[in-house]
């Protein structure tokens, strides 16, 4: 194996990760494990904080989002053991013995801790909460969730725009059938999250089906929960109690995606990503690279705690064609859209995506981002108010890039990166850690 042509230059703020591929040329080889499950670890911690008894958890993401998950709800009375340990366990205070914290609480980058907190929080009566995050968070749309949570009767208040920073009167909620206007998990299970305490149905139906771990989940510590996936419905019957479980959190497709493309486009190739949770809500990214005629197969496919789980192969050389991303797929990859845009490059035709005009408001303007970056590498690239339209098949020249702190925009240009000619920078790389914290040793590891 030769030196890996990567380095990583690390300021007081902020890393540089410069891929430089040898003239030659590389391949990818290996047997690799993502970290767990970003949606799944949230979930865990969350609802181990809101059960009675002991939740232990297998698998946790040591990310920054989960991270900041946890220092949350340990302002509010739940014990959190060591989260490096490799069983971590959460001793629950139970639904609706949440403690008033005594400080704003931070949620960091992290929009699942802030939209599915502000559910739980928003129904614990006489309790004041406040709550903030970073940059980010401060300028995404929070209204998505206050509206249906003040139809439930809540009171909460927001900078102007419904903005984060917000202030939440807790107290008791009544009900609610909301027909949400959007395919959203975060919405979802906000208002699942808030029906918890209420006397009665609280049903939540979706255009299209979003990821649907809160309903598993919640089933799992004891929750009556009804889905009826023809409507695309999910109800909680209040009120629950919840009981500590033991939770095994498998990899993220998520994270495993950017290693699926990586292998793709890189001939040669050939990696083993293992134990993936391969829930169907999630397993948009394998249906668009089998339309995209990637040789990609399922090893070793399982059921573990709940979750359907799989070791996911990926040989690289097979020519990828473009095609269409669009409708019901979008909230099955809704986060896979960027290393898609990567794919789509390789791929010979027009790739278009579209009705996916959700990923302006994500940790960047996802659309914006990955548009001006791969131009920059010398990519053909169309941007449309709901997606992007791309023109495969021109060679990509290594360049400067920014990842504008978004987790899976510094990833998925490190893989574009692989396949360019010359030097590619990538500035602001230490964002990847809010999913994925070894991240570049996972590709120096791999690189051949
Ligand atoms: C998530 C839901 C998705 C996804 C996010 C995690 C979740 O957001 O983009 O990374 O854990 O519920 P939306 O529900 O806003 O689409």
């Amino acid at each position: 194996m030769q030196t890996a042509p990567i380095t990583l230059t690390m300021t007081e703020h902020h890393h540089s990760l410069t891929i430089c591929p040898p003239m030659s040329g590389l391949s990818l080889q290996g047997e690799i494990r993502v970290p767990g499950d970003k949606s799944i670890s949230h979930r865990a911690l969350m609802l181990g904080a809101l059960a009675q008894g002991e939740t232990q958890i297998q698998g946790l993401l040591l990310g920054e989002d989960p991270v900041s998950t946890a220092g949350c709800f340990r302002a509010m009375g739940a014990k959190i053991s060591d989260l490096n340990a490799q069983l971590v366990r959460v001793e629950g205070i139970g639904l609706g013995n949440l403690l008033e914290p005594g400080d704003v609480l931070n949620v960091g980058n992290s929009g699942t801790t802030i939209r599915l907190m502000l559910g739980i929080l928003a129904s614990h009566p006489e309790r004041f909460f406040t709550i903030t995050g970073d940059r980010s968070i401060r300028s995404r749309p929070m209204r998505r969730v206050i509206q249906p949570l003040q139809q439930m009767g809540a009171s909460i208040w927001s900078r102007s725009g419904e903005l984060a920073p917000l202030a939440v009167q807790g107290r008791a909620l009544k009900p609610i059938h909301y027909q949400s206007p959007l395919a959203s998990a975060q919405v979802k299970s906000c208002i699942l999250l808030a029906g918890l305490l209420t006397n009665g149905r609280t049903t939540v139906t979706e255009p299209a089906l979003s990821r649907d771990h809160s309903e598993r989940m919640l089933r799992a510590f004891g929750a009556e929960i009804e889905v009826d996936p023809e409507t695309c419905s999910a109800t909680v019957i209040g009120p629950a109690t919840l009981r500590g479980q033991p939770v095994v959190v498998p990899g993220d497709i998520s994270s495993a995606a950017f290693w699926l493309v990586a292998g793709a486009i890189v001939p040669g190739s050939n990696l083993l990503v293992q134990n993936v949770g391969i829930n169907p809500t999630r397993t948009g990214i394998l249906d668009a690279l089998a339309a995209m005629q990637a040789d990609i197969s399922l090893e070793n496919v399982r059921e573990v705690a709940g979750e359907p789980v799989a070791d996911v192969r990926v040989r690289g050389g097979a020519p990828l064609k473009a095609c269409e991303i669009s409708g019901d797929l979008i909230p099955r990859l809704i986060d896979e859209i960027p290393i898609l845009a990567v794919a789509a490059v390789f791929a010979t035709g027009i790739t278009v995506i579209r009705d996916a005009s959700e990923l302006r408001v994500k940790e960047s303007d996802r659309l914006a981002v990955m548009a001006t970056q791969l131009i920059r590498m010398g990519a053909t690239i169309t941007e449309m108010p709901d997606g992007l339209e791309i023109t495969g098949g021109t060679a990509l020249v290594g360049a400067d890039v920014d990842s504008h702190t978004d987790h899976r925009i510094a990833m998925s240009l490190a893989i574009a990166a692989l396949n360019a000619t010359g030097t590619t920078t990538i500035h602001r790389a230490e964002a990847a850690a809010v999913s994925y914290p070894n991240f570049t040793e996972t590709l120096q590891q791999i690189i051949v």
